[in-house]
C-alpha cells in the first residue's frame, strides 16, 4: 500500500513548499525567454490559445497524474513506475517512461544550461551601464557579440551548471524553499514594472491584439504549442513527478496543480505583455528567435528610470528562476543513482552534471561555429542547429510522449480504486479527471502528433 512507502529522500514540511518548489520547476526560462519567442514566431494569438486550450486540458489532468504517482510511489521516477506497474500487477516494462523522463531531463538542461548562461552575463552587461540609451540597433548588436564568441558562452554556461550542481548536491530541499518564497514573488513584481513601462511605449494596444488577436497557424504551430505546454508546466519527463513523491499522503492534488498552472501561465502572458509593446514600439520583428528577451528588454532598461536597476534585479530574478528549474530538471536522475547505485548525492551530481555539461557543448557551438552544420527532420522542419534538434526533439516529441504514456498508465494500467485514493477530491472532479487522461489527453495529443507531420 501506498501508505507505508516513504521516500528515503525525505519529505517537504508541508504543501505550501511542495506547491511553491512545483512552482519554482515550472516557472522558469520557459516562461519568460521560451514563450515569447515561440509565440513571436508562430504569429501570436491563435498560437497562445492553442497554448491555454492545452494546459487546461492536458497540462493539468498530466500533472494531477505526475503528483498522483510520484506521491504513490515515493521513489525516483524511474523506481516509481516499476513499483506501481507490479503493485497493479502489470508489465514492468513500464519502467522505460522513468528511463526516458531522465534522458529528457539531461538533454533539456544540457541547452537550458546554456540560456541561463546568456541571463547571468546580462546581469553584468546591464549593471555596467552597457545598454543606457540604446537603440534597437545597438542592442542586437551586444547580442550578437555575445553568442557569436563560444569561449564566453562556455565559461557562462560551466558556471551556471557549477552553481546548479552544488545545490542539488546539497539535496533539493534545503535553500529551495528560501529562494522561491523570496524570490519568485519579486520577479512576479518585476514583470509588472515592465509591463508598466511597456504601456508608456504607446504601442500596448498592439501588443495585446497580438497576443490576443486570433489568426491563423498550422500543425506545427499547434505542436510547438502543446509541447510548449509540457515544457513550461515541466511535465511528461518525471520531473514533477519526483517532487511528488516527496509530498506527505494528506494533501489535495487537484488545487496544488490547479495553483501552479495558474502561476505558470500568468507569468508567461505578462512576460508576453511586457516584451511585444517594445518589440513594436522599437520595429523589430516578433520572429527574431531565441534571443528576443534579450534583443528587447534592454533597450527599455536603457531608457526607463532606474533601468539599471531594475535591469540588474530582473535578470538576476530570471537566473534564480532557471535554477530551481535546472534542479528539478536533474533529480530524478540523481534520486535514481542514490537509490540503485549507492551513490551520495554528491557523487550522482557530479557525474550528471559533468554529463550534461559535456552534451551542453554542442548548444554553445550552435550560435557560432556550428551555425551552418544543420539537419532535417522529415514532414516537420529544416535546418535545425543542434540547439534547435534538442530543443525540438526534448519540448515536441519526448515530453508529449511521456505525458501520453502517463495519462494512459494514470487511466488505464492503474485501477479506478487506487487513483482515487490518492486524487481524493469531490467525485465529479474526479470523474472529469479520470476522463480527461483516460480520452482527451490521449487522443488530443496523438492527432496533435499526427497534424504536424500533414497525416491529418
Ligand atoms: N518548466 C521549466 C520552464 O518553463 C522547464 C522545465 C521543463 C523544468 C521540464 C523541468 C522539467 O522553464
Amino acid at each position: 500500500m501506498a501508505e507505508q512507502r516513504i521516500s528515503i529522500h525525505g519529505q517537504w514540511t508541508n504543501r505550501t513548499v511542495f506547491i511553491l518548489a512545483a512552482t519554482g520547476s515550472a516557472v522558469g526560462l520557459g516562461n519568460i525567454w521560451k514563450f515569447p519567442y515561440i509565440t513571436g514566431e508562430n504569429g501570436g494569438g491563435t498560437f497562445v490559445l492553442v497554448y491555454l486550450l492545452c494546459i487546461a486540458l492536458i497540462g493539468i489532468p498530466i500533472m494531477m497524474a505526475e503528483i498522483m504517482l510520484g506521491r504513490r510511489g515515493k521513489q525516483s521516477p524511474i523506481n516509481t513506475m516499476l513499483t506501481l506497474a507490479r503493485g497493479e500487477g502489470r508489465n514492468p516494462g513500464w519502467v522505460w517512461l522513468g528511463w526516458m523522463g531522465v534522458l529528457a531531463g539531461f538533454l533539456i538542461l544540457s541547452y537550458y544550461s546554456v540560456i541561463a548562461g546568456w541571463a547571468m552575463s546580462y546581469v553584468f552587461r546591464i549593471s555596467g551601464g552597457m545598454f543606457l540609451g540604446v537603440t534597437a540597433d545597438g542592442a542586437n548588436r551586444i547580442f550578437t557579440d555575445l553568442v557569436t564568441d563560444p569561449e564566453r558562452l562556455l565559461a557562462w554556461h560551466t558556471i551556471f551548471m557549477v552553481i546548479t550542481m552544488m545545490v542539488v548536491a546539497r539535496g533539493v530541499k534545503q535553500g529551495l524553499e528560501k529562494a522561491v518564497t523570496y524570490l519568485m514573488p519579486a520577479l512576479f513584481a518585476l514583470l509588472i514594472v515592465i509591463v508598466i513601462y511597456a504601456m508608456t511605449t504607446g504601442y500596448f494596444m498592439e501588443g495585446l491584439r497580438f497576443l490576443f488577436t486570433p489568426g491563423t497557424i498550422d500543425g506545427k504551430g499547434i505542436l510547438i504549442a502543446m509541447g510548449h505546454a509540457f515544457f513550461t508546466l515541466s511535465l511528461g519527463m518525471g520531473a514533477i513527478m519526483v517532487y511528488g513523491s516527496y509530498l506527505s499522503d494528506e494533501h489535495s492534488i487537484t488545487q496544488a496543480s490547479m495553483l501552479i498552472a495558474l502561476a505558470d501561465t500568468v507569468v508567461a502572458l505578462l512576460a508576453g505583455m511586457a516584451i511585444f509593446p517594445i518589440v513594436f514600439a522599437y520595429g523589430l520583428e516578433p520572429g527574431a528567435g531565441p534571443g528576443l528577451i534579450f534583443r528587447t528588454l534592454p533597450i527599455a532598461f536603457g531608457h526607463m528610470p532606474g533601468g539599471t536597476m531594475v535591469g540588474v534585479l530582473f535578470f538576476t530574478l530570471l537566473v534564480f528562476a532557471a535554477w530551481t528549474s535546472a534542479i528539478s530538471l536533474i533529480e530524478p536522475a540523481v534520486a535514481y543513482l542514490v537509490e540503485n547505485k549507492g551513490l551520495s548525492r554528491i557523487y550522482a551530481s557530479v557525474w550528471i552534471g559533468a554529463f550534461t555539461w559535456f552534451v551542453g557543448l554542442g548548444t554553445v557551438l550552435s550560435f557560432n561555429l556550428w551555425k551552418d552544420k544543420t539537419l532535417t527532420i522529415p514532414y516537420v522542419f529544416e535546418d535545425l542547429t543542434f540547439f534547435d534538434t534538442l530543443d525540438y526533439l526534448t519540448a515536441n516529441i519526448m515530453l508529449p510522449l511521456g505525458g501520453l504514456f502517463i495519462a494512459l498508465f494514470a487511466g488505464w494500467v492503474m485501477r479506478k480504486e487506487s487513483t482515487s485514493e490518492e486524487i481524493d477530491t469531490h467525485p465529479i472532479i474526479f470523474k472529469i479527471w479520470r476522463f480527461l487522461v483516460r480520452f482527451i489527453t490521449p487522443v488530443a495529443v496523438i492527432v496533435v502528433f499526427l497534424k504536424a507531420v500533414g497525416a491529418i
